[in-house]
C-alpha cells in the first residue's frame, strides 16, 4: 500500500499498517460468510465494502493505544473491526445517488454500481448492526459494564451528535457560506467523532479515568482534523488513480471546506499544526507512543 515509510527507531507503519489490514480482512473473510440463501448478494455487498482497500486508520489507531495499555490485541481487533463496520456503512451510504452520487470507492465501484441502490442502503444497514453487535458480545470484554460502555460511545459518535449528524451538516454545506467555526464544528463530527472513539475506546477497555483521558482525547480530536482537512485538500487537488475515488467534487458542488475557505496553502498548514498538537498530546510518553506519532504524521502524509 501507498503509506509512506516511516522508521523511527525501528518502527515501520507501513509493515504495521499491512498487518493490520490483513488481521481486519481476515476478520471480515470470516464474519461475512455467505449463507446460501437469498441473503447472498448481501454478503457479497458487504464483502466488496469491507474487505480490502482502505487505509484502516481507525484501526490503526485502535490497536496502536491499545498496545500502548497493554490491551490484549485480540480483543482490541473486535473494537476496531467495530469502527471499521461504521466506516465502511458510512463510506457506502456516503456514495449513494441521494448523498455524494460517486461510483468509485477504493479504488472499485460503489456498492450500488456494483450491485444496486437498494443492496447498498441494506449492506450499510447491516455493517451498522453489526458494528454493535460485536462490541456486544462477551469475547469483546469480559466485563458487561465496559461493553455497555463501549457500545454507548459508539452509538455516540456514529448518530446524530457524531458522524450521521455531520454528515447531515455537510449536506448543508453545499452552496452554503460557512464560517471556519461552522466547517470545522462538521468535520469534528462528520470525521473526528469516529476517530476520536477510536482513541476512546482503548481508554475504556483499560479504565482509564476521565481526566487521565485527556491527553489522548485531544491528540485524536486533533488527528481527525487534520485527516479530514487532508481528505479535502484530495479532493481538491489529489489524483483520482491514486485516491481511488473521484476528486474535485467539493468545489463542483460549491462545498464550503477548509479548501475552499482558507485555501489550499493556509489548509495544508493548519493541518501540520494540528498534527504537531497532537503529538504534542503525548509529551508524557516515550517511544512506546512512537507507533500514535507515526500515525498522526500520516493522517496527513498521503494521497489517499
Ligand atoms: C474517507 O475516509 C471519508 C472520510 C471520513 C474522510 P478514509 O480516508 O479513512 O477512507 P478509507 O477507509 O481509507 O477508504
Ligand atoms: C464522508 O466525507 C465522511 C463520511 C462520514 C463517510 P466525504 O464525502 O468527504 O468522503 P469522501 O471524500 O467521499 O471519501
Ligand atoms: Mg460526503
Ligand atoms: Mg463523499
Ligand atoms: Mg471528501
Amino acid at each position: 500500500m501507498s503509506v509512506e515509510l516511516v522508521d523511527v527507531a525501528g518502527l515501520d507503519l507501513e509493515a504495521e499498517a499491512d498487518r493490520v489490514s490483513a488481521r481486519i480482512d481476515d476478520f471480515f473473510t470470516s464474519l461475512l460468510q455467505p449463507p446460501g440463501d437469498s441473503r447472498d448478494q448481501l454478503y457479497a455487498a458487504m464483502r466488496h465494502a469491507a474487505i480490502g482497500g482502505g487505509k484502516r486508520l481507525r484501526p490503526l489507531l485502535t490497536l496502536a493505544a491499545a498496545r500502548l495499555f497493554g490491551i490484549d490485541e485480540d480483543q482490541a481487533l473486535r473494537i476496531a473491526a467495530a469502527i471499521e463496520a461504521i466506516h465502511v456503512y458510512s463510506l457506502i451510504h456516503d456514495d449513494l445517488p441521494s448523498m455524494d452520487d460517486d461510483d468509485l470507492r477504493r479504488g472499485k465501484p460503489t456498492v450500488h454500481k456494483a450491485f444496486s441502490e437498494a443492496t447498498a442502503v441494506l449492506a450499510g444497514d447491516s455493517l451498522h448492526a453489526l458494528a454493535f453487535e460485536i462490541l456486544a458480545h462477551e469475547a469483546t470484554h469480559r466485563d458487561p459494564h465496559v461493553r455497555s460502555e463501549l457500545v454507548l460511545e459508539l452509538s455516540r459518535a456514529s448518530g446524530p451528535n457524531g458522524m450521521a449528524g455531520g454528515q447531515m451538516m455537510d449536506l448543508a454545506a453545499e452552496g452554503q457560506p460557512l464560517d471556519l467555526d461552522a466547517v470545522t464544528r462538521l468535520q469534528q463530527l462528520k470525521t473526528g467523532a469516529l476517530i476520536e472513539y477510536a482513541v476512546e475506546a482503548p481508554c475504556i477497555v483499560t479504565r482509564l479515568a476521565r481526566d487521565a483521558r485527556t491527553p489522548y482525547r485531544g491528540y485524536a480530536r486533533n488527528i481527525g482534523l487534520a485527516f479530514q482537512i487532508t481528505d479535502d485538500l484530495i479532493d481538491f487537488a489529489g489524483d483520482e488513480a491514486a485516491a481511488g475515488k473521484r476528486t474535485g467534487k467539493d468545489a463542483g458542488k460549491g462545498k464550503a471546506t477548509f479548501v475552499s475557505l482558507v485555501g489550499p496553502d493556509r489548509a495544508r498548514q493548519q493541518a501540520r499544526v494540528l498534527v504537531e498538537q497532537a503529538i504534542d498530546h503525548l509529551s508524557d510518553h516515550g517511544e512506546e507512543a512512537d507507533m500514535l506519532r507515526a500515525i498522526a504524521r500520516f493522517a496527513i502524509e498521503r494521497d489517499r
